[in-house]
C-alpha cells in the first residue's frame, strides 16, 4: 500500500476512535429544546433560529472533538518523537478537564505500534535511520573489490562516529582515486546501510557539482541554496548524510561556505546540538599520486594487501595541496584540517575487473563463464604503457560490456 493511503487510513482510525470516546458535556441543543417544549405555532418562525443553533452546537461538538484529537496528537507525538515534547509526556489537563481513559491509552499504544511499522519512528528512535553496520561490513567486504584500505577505514570511522554519544562536529571524509575505483559505490553502500531508503532518504542529499552548481556566476545563489538544504535536512533528521560528487570542481566560495558546517561546535553554542552529520567528498584529485605510489610498491615486490595508509596518504595529501586546477586543496576544508580522513581508492587490476564483471552477471541472474569474465577484463584499457597493470577506467562501464560477451 502506498504511504499516502496508509496515512489516510491512520487518520480515519483516529477519527473513529474519537467517535467511540465519550464526548464531554452534553450538547446544549437538547437542554434548550427541553426547556422550551413543543411550541407548535412558533415552530416555523423559529426554524432559522434553531437551524442556526444546531449549527452552533455542531460546531461546538466539533471543536470539542478537535481539542480531544489535539490532545491525542500531543500524546501520540510525545510518545513517537520524545525529543519534541517539552514535558514528561503527560499533557496537562485541558480546558475540558478530559483525561485519557484507560481504554484510549491502549488504543493509543496499538496505534503507535501500527503507525511506527511503516513510518518514521521505532523503539530506537527513527525508522528512516537503520545504521546496519553488519550490512555495511558485508557490502564492503563482498561487493567492493581491491580496496582493502577504504574497506577498513570507512567502516571503522563511520561506525566510531555514529556510536559517539555526543559528537561535537560533523564527520568529513574525502574519497580520492581514479574513476571506476568505487568511490560512488561506497557512498551508495553507506546510504543504503545507514538509511532505510538509501539515497532516496530525506536524510540524505547528493550534490553533483556540474549538475547542481554548473554556473560560476550564480555562486551566491548556490551558497544560499546549499546552506538552506543542509539546514533543512538537519532539521528533518537527527542523522544526515551529504554527498558531494566531483568535489574537485566545487567553486572555492562553495567550499568556503561548507567550512562552517564542518567546524567544531563549542558546547552550549547555538549549533551545539546539531545532529550527527556525515559529509562525503568524492573526487579524482590525488588519483595519480595514489597510482604512482601503488605501482612503485608492487614493482618493488609488495603484495597489494600489504600496502598501508602510511605508504599512500603523504603522496595523496601532497598532490591535493599542490593541485592548481582545483580549489579543493586550497580551501579551508583542507588547510584548517576540517576533513577528518582522506580515503585512498587504489587503482584496479584486471583480476578486480573480473570480479566486477562476475558481480554484474550475478546481479542480473545471468549465467557466465570464466572465459566471458576474461573477455570483459581484456576489453579495458590498461596503464602504464610499459607494463600495463591498472585499468584506466577501473570497473566503470563493466556492466555495459556484458552485452558483448553474452551468448
Ligand atoms: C543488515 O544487513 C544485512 C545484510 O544486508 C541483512 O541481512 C540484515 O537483515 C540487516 N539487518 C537489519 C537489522 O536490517
Amino acid at each position: 500500500m502506498p504511504r499516502g493511503s496508509l496515512r489516510l487510513l491512520w487518520l480515519c482510525i483516529l477519527l473513529l476512535l474519537l467517535l467511540l470516546l465519550p464526548l464531554p458535556p452534553p450538547l446544549p441543543l437538547a437542554g434548550a429544546l427541553g426547556h422550551r417544549g413543543p411550541a407548535a405555532p412558533r415552530e416555523t418562525a423559529e426554524e432559522p433560529g434553531r437551524a442556526g443553533q444546531a449549527f452552533r452546537d455542531l460546531r461546538e461538538g466539533l471543536r470539542a472533538a478537535g481539542a480531544l484529537s489535539r490532545r491525542y496528537w500531543a500524546l501520540f507525538s510525545c510518545r513517537v518523537w520524545p525529543e519534541t515534547c517539552e514535558q514528561d509526556g503527560t499533557a496537562p489537563a485541558g480546558p475540558l478537564g478530559w483525561s485519557l481513559p484507560l481504554l484510549g491509552q491502549q488504543y493509543l499504544d496499538i496505534l503507535i505500534t501500527w503507525y511506527c511499522s511503516f513510518q518514521d519512528c521505532c523503539d530506537s528512535g527513527d525508522c528512516r535511520i537503520s545504521n546496519n553496520f553488519t550490512g555495511l561490513q558485508a557490502d564492503l567486504s563482498v561487493r567492493l573489490h581491491g580496496q582493502h584500505l577504504a574497506r577498513e577505514l570507512v567502516l571503522a570511522t563511520v561506525r566510531g562516529y555514529l556510536e559517539l554519544p555526543q559528537p561535537d562536529k560533523a564527520l568529513a571524509l574525502s574519497f580520492h582515486g581514479w574513476s571506476g575505483t568505487g568511490k560512488n559505490f561506497v557512498a551508495r553502500m553507506l546510504a543504503e546501510n545507514l538509511y532505510r531508503d538509501g539515497l532516496r532518504s530525506d536524510c540524505v542529499r547528493v550534490f553533483i557539482t556540474m549538475l547542481h552548481f554548473p554556473h560560476p556566476k550564480y555562486v551566491d545563489l548556490y551558497k544560499e541554496q546549499l546552506a538552506d538544504q543542509v539546514r533543512e535536512t538537519q532539521a528533518r533528521c537527527h542523522q544526515t548524510l551529504f554527498i558531494f560528487d566531483e568535489a574537485e570542481k566545487l567553486h572555492p566560495e562553495l567550499l568556503e561556505a561548507l567550512g562552517q558546517h564542518l567546524e567544531h561546535q563549542a558546547p552550549g553554542s547555538p549549533g551545539a546540538e546539531s545532529p550527527r552529520t556525515i559529509f562525503l567528498f568524492l573526487s579524482n584529485l590525488g588519483g595519480n599520486s595514489i597510482n604512482a605510489a601503488v605501482l612503485g610498491l608492487l614493482k618493488a615486490g609488495w603484495s597489494r594487501e600489504a600496502i598501508t595508509m602510511e605508504h599512500v596518504e603523504p603522496h595523496l595529501r601532497a598532490e591535493i595541496l599542490a593541485s592548481t586546477d582545483s580549489g579543493f586543496g586550497h580551501s579551508r576544508l583542507v588547510k584548517e584540517n576540517l576533513i577528518d580522513l582522506f580515503v585512498p581508492f587504489l587503482p584496479l587490476e584486471s583480476r578486480h575487473v573480473r570480479l566486477c564483471a562476475r558481480d554484474a552477471f550475478l546481479s542480473q541472474a545471468l549465467p557466465y563463464t570464466e572465459a566471458a569474465l576474461d573477455e570483459i577484463a581484456r576489453m579495458m584499457v590498461y596503464v602504464p604503457k610499459e607494463g600495463p597493470l591498472f585499468s584506466s577506467q577501473g570497473c566503470k562501464s563493466v556492466a555495459q560490456r556484458m552485452n558483448y560477451v553474452l551468448p
